[in-house]
């Protein structure tokens, strides 16, 4: 049956011939750790509560819950499409399936995507290293708001110790995609997934009962649609794809792994959901915390590592919820970094046909030697300008607002007007074993929907 449909499609008979040694995910629950692993981190933890905190609270949060349900949620679908059926990376698959034409060149710009996304965010996941230290040995107990802030910028410009955590965090992050997918990433997510919720939840328990915690609630979920502004909604769009690692072949990739039989539209969905309630949990660990402590919201993106730990100084048993809170941050930061790593290697393994330990090890050091600078640009090197930005800020700047959300109008553009219906439907069935009802409503967002939307946060990053 498998076969004859992929005889019919005319490009997949040898492809399946090929792929038999090709790994996969081993079960349903393995795939939805690792890809909610990968949605799940520091965008969840680190970014949506200071943005939401700087965008006024519940208001925003409601519009970025629908940029989630209207663009994000279609487009994951369009890339685990693309990934599966075509059984390949997110080069290999656009010259799989659309041979001859330049839409290969969608994949070429996820891996360059993948390579300055990870130089910055294994910075920031070693500084959440430094900080499961600090936490531990106490170093914060007696520590006031300005000693704290002066620390957090004394140890991010220091010239050599957050690169000395950057490459033990891309080492841990290269030792486990070494393995492989069934053996590497989706057993360490399988392992690390209920481990951060486990922690989460305990960190929300202790937050919701401080005295005073509730209006961390309320400002979390009553909505004052005043404060919304258009670039509020736009800086909500963007933020839904990078919080559900869209746009540049993570996912795409991931799709590939999923065997022929599970239902995409029912993991898209559930991937989708866990990320948007690890988002709304980790408010929940944080804002009231914040509120309790009279801490204003809006401290901007050093809200977890400046503000918090003055909250965690005030709490009783504080280093230990500092320890488990970075410990949180570290775990969401490796799941996704292995995600990201996996883009390139699988391109380099399928493409440039280099054994696995070879393309993981060359990725991993090449990415941690960019990743130098940009961890330079917070001290000694600040002073090195591109454009106006450093070079952090310019990795962050130009994938977030540029190279994902152009990735993403171009996935669901692909899906709209090349793929076709017929062979999204193939793929959305499981090869017309699962009833779906939702392909025209799919295939339209596709086609005008998602790329108008997507095409609007884009002029937006440009013309900032
Ligand atoms: N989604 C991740 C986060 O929220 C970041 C990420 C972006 C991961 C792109 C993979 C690809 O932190």
């Amino acid at each position: 049956m498998m076969n004859e449909k992929a005889n019919e499609s005319g490009q997949n008979v040898n492809n399946n011939f090929e792929n038999k040694e090709r790994d996969t995910f081993g079960s349903r629950l393995g795939i939805i750790a690792a890809a909610a692993g990968s949605a799940i981190g520091l965008g969840n933890i680190w970014k949506f509560p200071y943005i939401t905190g700087v965008n006024g609270g519940a208001a925003f949060i409601i519009i970025y819950l629908l940029c989630i349900a209207v663009i994000g949620l279609p487009v994951m679908l369009a890339e685990f499409i693309i990934g599966r059926r075509s059984q390949k990376n997110a080069v290999g698959a656009f010259k799989e399936l659309a041979p001859g034409t330049p839409w290969f060149l969608v994949g070429i710009m996820g891996a360059a995507s993948a390579f300055m996304i990870l130089a910055y965010y294994g910075v920031v996941a070693g500084w959440t290293l430094e900080y499961i230290v600090k936490a531990i040995s106490g170093a914060f107990s007696g520590m006031g708001p300005q000693e704290i802030e002066n620390t957090f910028a004394g140890f991010i410009s220091n010239p050599w110790r957050p690169i000395i955590w950057q490459v033990i965090f891309m080492a841990i992050t290269a030792l486990i995609v070494i393995s492989g997918i069934k053996d590497g990433i989706e057993k360490y997510s399988k392992i690390l997934m209920p481990m951060l919720l486990g922690i989460i939840l305990i960190l929300c328990a202790r937050s919701l009962t401080l005295p005073g915690g509730l209006r961390g609630v309320e400002f979390l979920f009553n909505p004052d649609f005043s404060e919304v502004t258009a670039q509020g909604v736009l800086i909500a769009l963007g933020h839904a794809f990078f919080s559900l690692s869209l746009g540049m072949g993570t996912m795409l990739t991931y799709g590939s792994y999923i065997k022929k039989r599970e239902s995409l539209g029912k993991i898209a969905t559930q991937v989708t959901i866990s990320d948007t309630l690890i988002a709304l949990l980790a408010g929940l660990a944080i804002f009231p915390a914040v509120f309790a402590f009279n801490i204003e919201p809006d401290s901007g993106p050093g809200l977890v590592f400046v503000t918090l730990p003055n909250v965690f100084n005030k709490m009783p048993g504080g280093s230990i919820f500092a320890a488990l809170f970075f410990l949180l941050l570290a775990i969401a930061a490796l799941t996704s970094a292995m995600s990201i790593l996996e883009v390139v290697v699988s391109y380099t393994v399928e493409e440039l046909k280099m054994s696995r330990r070879t393309a993981t090890v060359l990725v991993a050091a090449i990415i941690t030697l960019i990743g130098i600078p940009s961890s330079l640009a917070m001290g000694p090197w600040a002073g090195f300008k591109i454009g106006n930005l450093n070079f952090f800020d310019f990795l962050d700047w130009t994938t977030a607002s540029i190279l994902m959300p152009l990735g993403g109008l171009l996935i669901t553009a692909f899906i709209g007007w090349h793929l076709g219906k017929k062979r999204v439907q193939e793929e959305l069935s499981a090869e017309g074993t699962i009833k779906v009802n939702y392909i025209g409503l799919f295939m339209f967002v596709c086609k005008f929907i998602a790329p108008i939307a997507i095409a609007a946060v884009f002029l937006y990053g440009i013309l900032k």
